[in-house]
């Protein structure tokens, strides 16, 4: 072989070696960034509008825009309505970004009478409200197997601790907007509680009496638990945040309609504070089991 040809082999080999070190050593220094969820682009949008450095990538034909929220690197994504497709793409996103954490945002039935459009429910804890054993004297909430580790899921899966923390010094700290009334204006309540999930749009008072009883819930949805099941299995510190469009009443769909924007700017106002708080904040700690 030619001296020259062999000083240019030489060469294309050291630079290629190079390039693969360095995006090794970028991947392992690179900041940790934190997902935030919606189930729809309303929920999210908010977010997304925020972000600097945005950049848009498909994967698996859903959207995922990466970027900064207040100083913090994020990716923000909408899953889809119902348990599967948040199954979907909180799978999709973990094994394309391996965010640090999981914060979910968005609109939810109140359960809890207390609570009226545009109050905030911090989800201490989520449940599944459609998973369990149905027998001839009822309906019993069970969790599964985790095929992970071959042990029980909990009924009640329990939110990051520190995550849970921030937002409720966060809930301190927002400014949300008054909601008009017809008696006047109020200020959105913002509670810790119990967030429960199923794949159905609960439009009655008499299920509502039903999951407050089975499950103590203050709110219904459709994504939480099945994120927040993954992130349990997964051992990834996740949080799920929800702001009430409707009471999961006989109107609870005409309500959710007229809600639903102020609902969900509510929540991303909070999520965007925990966001912010998040950059200044204490070191990533694991999911811990219950
Ligand atoms: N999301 C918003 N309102 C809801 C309801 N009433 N039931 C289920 N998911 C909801």
């Amino acid at each position: 072989m030619r001296p020259n040809i062999l000083v240019a082999i030489i060469c294309i080999s050291v630079i290629t070696l190079c390039i693969s070190c360095s995006s090794v050593f970028l991947g392992a220094n690179a900041e940790p960034t934190t997902a935030i969820l919606g189930a729809f682009h309303k929920e999210v949008m908010m977010l997304e509008e925020q972000l600097t450095d945005k950049q848009q990538q498909q994967i698996e034909g859903m959207r995922f825009v990466t970027g900064k929220l207040k100083g913090k690197s994020v990716v923000v994504a909408w899953t889809g309505i119902g348990k599967v497709n948040a199954a979907m793409t909180t799978t999709l996103l973990i094994e394309h970004f391996r965010p640090s954490e999981i914060i979910f945002s968005g609109i939810a039935g109140g359960v809890n009478p207390k609570l009226a459009p545009g109050d905030i429910v911090i989800a201490a804890e989520t449940a599944h409200h459609d998973m369990g054993i149905l027998q001839e004297d009822g309906f019993y909430n069970r969790g599964v197997i985790n095929p992970l580790d071959g042990f029980r899921n909990p009924v009640f899966l329990p939110a990051d601790k520190r995550l849970l923390k921030l937002a409720e010094k966060a809930a301190e700290q927002v400014e949300l907007e008054k909601i008009k009334t017809t008696v006047g204006e109020r200020s959105p309540k913002i509670i810790k509680g119990i967030i429960v999930t199923g794949d159905v749009f609960v439009a009655s008072p008499a299920k509502c009496k039903e999951l407050r009883d089975m499950l103590n819930a203050d709110a219904v949805e459709m994504e939480g638990a099945a994120v927040a099941q993954i992130c349990y299995q997964r051992r990834i510190p996740h949080l799920v945040v929800r702001s009430i469009s409707d009471k999961a009443d006989k109107t609870a769909r005409m309500d959710s309609m007229m809600f639903q924007e102020m609902a969900a700017k509510n929540s991303a106002a909070l999520i965007a504070k925990i966001t912010e708080l998040l950059s200044s904040d204490l070191p990533v700690e694991k999911a811990t089991k219950k």
